[in-house]
């Protein structure tokens, strides 16, 4: 079967001057046609996503791993996860620190009796693994969090990308991979280092099935205010109406519509096992970009009322 491939860098507001979206888009397609090309190798879903998201994670650009925000006390504490579609498990890191790169735990945790660890634990799965301790902290996260102490930490969010030109009101990052390899077999996989300037041992959905969630069936990433997603219980609702019958495209476009009703500030992407591809959007822009096999497209420019898309 023909692989297919979904990523994100994030939502929000939107992305000021070419500059900022061509930046952008360079790193999106870069990742995109590295992990497409292993994935025409014969590498599987799973390994497609971890590698994905490390490849996101290590651009500090993107709010995961390196580039991660800080959360109020100045520390950066990072969540991740990984779900497989054939097995149906989920495993993830919420709250991790010092660590490079979030998703390799929670890969190293779907084999283990104990698939989801928080703070203290995930430390010391760090220890047991002999990980080298890492700094994910950048420069311009430094000077974003300098700058809103002295603004009280008025934002909700911190912003989406750090590089490139972003306005001052363009917020939410986190990073997804959604893939489809050659056995028809689908894994998801999200990162993020939160929403910025947020209350210690707060809990993001990207290392939730809210977030992140797949079946034999479908399989879909979240991006957003993680409280908004948690209370759609975006991925799993949307998964499980494909699981149930509705096509791949209707579920986004039932499930944005009740989210935007709800005026929550969010967005997804996901893929289905015939090889659909979709998005969805309730924030301005959606920084994601896909592979269908046949052509590369990205959403950078994708703005406006409209709720869901597919290539
Ligand atoms: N969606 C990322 C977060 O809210 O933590």
């Amino acid at each position: 079967m023909q692989p297919k491939l979904i990523i994100h860098g994030g939502a929000g507001s939107s992305l000021k001057g070419k500059g900022g979206v061509e930046a952008v888009r360079r790193s999106l397609l870069s990742i995109l046609e590295t992990v497409y090309s292993s994935l025409l190798a014969g590498q599987s879903a799973q390994d497609a996503v971890v590698q994905g998201c490390q490849l996101l994670e290590d651009d500090p650009r993107f709010n995961a791993g390196t580039g991660s925000v800080l959360q109020s006390d100045g520390q950066i504490r990072m969540s991740a996860s990984l779900m497989v579609g054939t097995t149906q498990r989920f495993s993830g890191v919420i709250n991790v620190m010092r660590v490079k790169n979030p998703i390799q735990l929670a890969a190293f945790l779907q084999q283990q009796p104990d698939r989801i660890l928080s703070d203290v634990g995930a430390l010391e799965l760090v220890r047991e693994l002999q990980l080298p301790p890492y700094q994910p902290l950048t420069e311009q996260r430094l000077q974003e969090w300098l700058q809103d102490r002295q603004n009280n930490f008025q934002r909700s969010m911190a912003d989406v990308v750090a590089a490139g030109e972003t306005t001052p009101e363009g917020r939410y990052g986190t990073i997804g991979v959604v893939a489809l390899d050659q056995a028809g077999r689908i894994a998801a996989g999200t990162s993020t280092g939160g929403k910025g300037f947020e209350r210690i041992g707060r809990v993001s959905d990207s290392a939730m099935p809210a977030g992140n969630y797949a079946t034999a069936h479908a399989g879909v990433s979240c991006t957003g205010i993680g409280e908004d997603i948690v209370d759609e219980a975006l991925a799993a609702r949307i998964v499980v109406r494909v699981t149930d019958g509705l096509s791949l495209y209707d579920a986004f476009d039932r499930s944005f519509q009740e989210a935007q009703h709800r005026q929550r500030d969010l967005g997804a992407i996901g893929l289905d096992a015939t090889g659909n591809i979709a998005w969805g959007k309730t924030s301005e822009v959606l920084l994601a970009a896909y592979h269908t096999g046949e052509r590369m497209g990205d959403t950078l420019e994708w703005h406006g009322d409209a709720r869901v898309g597919h290539p």
